[in-house]
């Protein structure tokens, strides 16, 4: 049976549970927060849909209790505040949980989520000595489903028959949609949608973040939460798809450091 940790029981941590326990994507999943009743509370709350979604995974919510995350084959960490200008109290913060989850699940896999992500997914490879397969960033796949609902919505079509890639880093100005390779069911996008169209489909994916931000008034969770429970899916069952992330390179690609 395989077991997930997601560390950070706040609104992206709590929905990527609820998405992986709908899924029955692991058979147990725990949710750990710092904050007193927090991660058990809204465990509890997703336990009582079980009969009205239909869905039979073990959840487990627990305040700061890792021995109770042990034994994880992938750790999601989302803790930390969502500005970036917190980058030093976020760094502090993902220090201490990945030494933490370590100490219980030398073997997991870590999926960090937390923000500047791309600063953070480094951060933990340095700090866990990890080797640099194991440990990865979710972004990429936040922000090509963005992008693949972008053109959906231009095109007026499913964004499942919509496929697109954005690579680079989960930063407006480090990220880089692959426009050129977007495409409806096989036909590039280019034959149904103008420049112009294109190029403001990438520049809005681009601060697709911050889009969300200022409407909500805080992060956006319901995608970022998603993106990470379809990222564990994936690795759990070695379903073999590519996925856009953040991880170190040494030379792949072209690429080092
Ligand atoms: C997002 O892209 C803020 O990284 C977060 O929604």
């Amino acid at each position: 049976m395989s077991k997930v940790t997601v560390v950070g029981a706040g609104n992206v941590g709590a929905t990527c549970v609820n998405a992986m326990a709908i899924r029955e994507t692991a058979g147990e999943i725990v949710l750990l927060d710092i904050k007193e009743g927090l991660a058990e509370g809204k465990v509890l709350d997703m336990y009582q849909t079980s009969t009205l979604m239909d869905f039979d995974t073990n959840l487990l919510g627990v305040t700061n209790d890792y021995a109770k995350t042990a034994g994880s084959d992938v750790v999601v960490i989302t803790s930390g505040m969502p500005r970036e200008d917190l980058i030093g109290v976020n760094a502090g913060i993902v220090k201490d949980v990945v030494t933490n989850i370590l100490k219980y699940s030398p073997d997991a896999i870590l999926l960090i989520v937390s923000n500047p992500m791309d600063t953070m997914t480094t951060l933990a490879q340095k700090v866990s000595g990890l080797p640099t397969n194991r440990v990865f960033g979710m972004g990429g796949a936040l922000d090509s489903a963005r992008f693949r609902g972008y053109l959906a919505k231009a095109l007026g079509a499913s964004a499942n028959d919509v496929d697109g890639m954005v690579i680079g880093g989960h930063g407006d100005t480090t990220m880089i949609p692959l426009v050129s390779k977007a495409s409806y069911k096989g036909v590039p996008v280019s034959e149904f949608l103008d420049e112009k169209t294109l190029g403001e489909i990438a520049a809005a994916t681009m601060v697709g973040g911050a889009t969300l931000t200022k409407l909500i008034g805080t992060s956006a969770w319901y995608a970022p939460g998603a993106g990470a429970a379809m990222m564990v899916e994936a690795i759990l069952n070695d379903q073999k798809k590519m996925v856009p992330c953040c991880c170190y390179l040494d030379g792949e690609y072209g690429q080092k450091d």
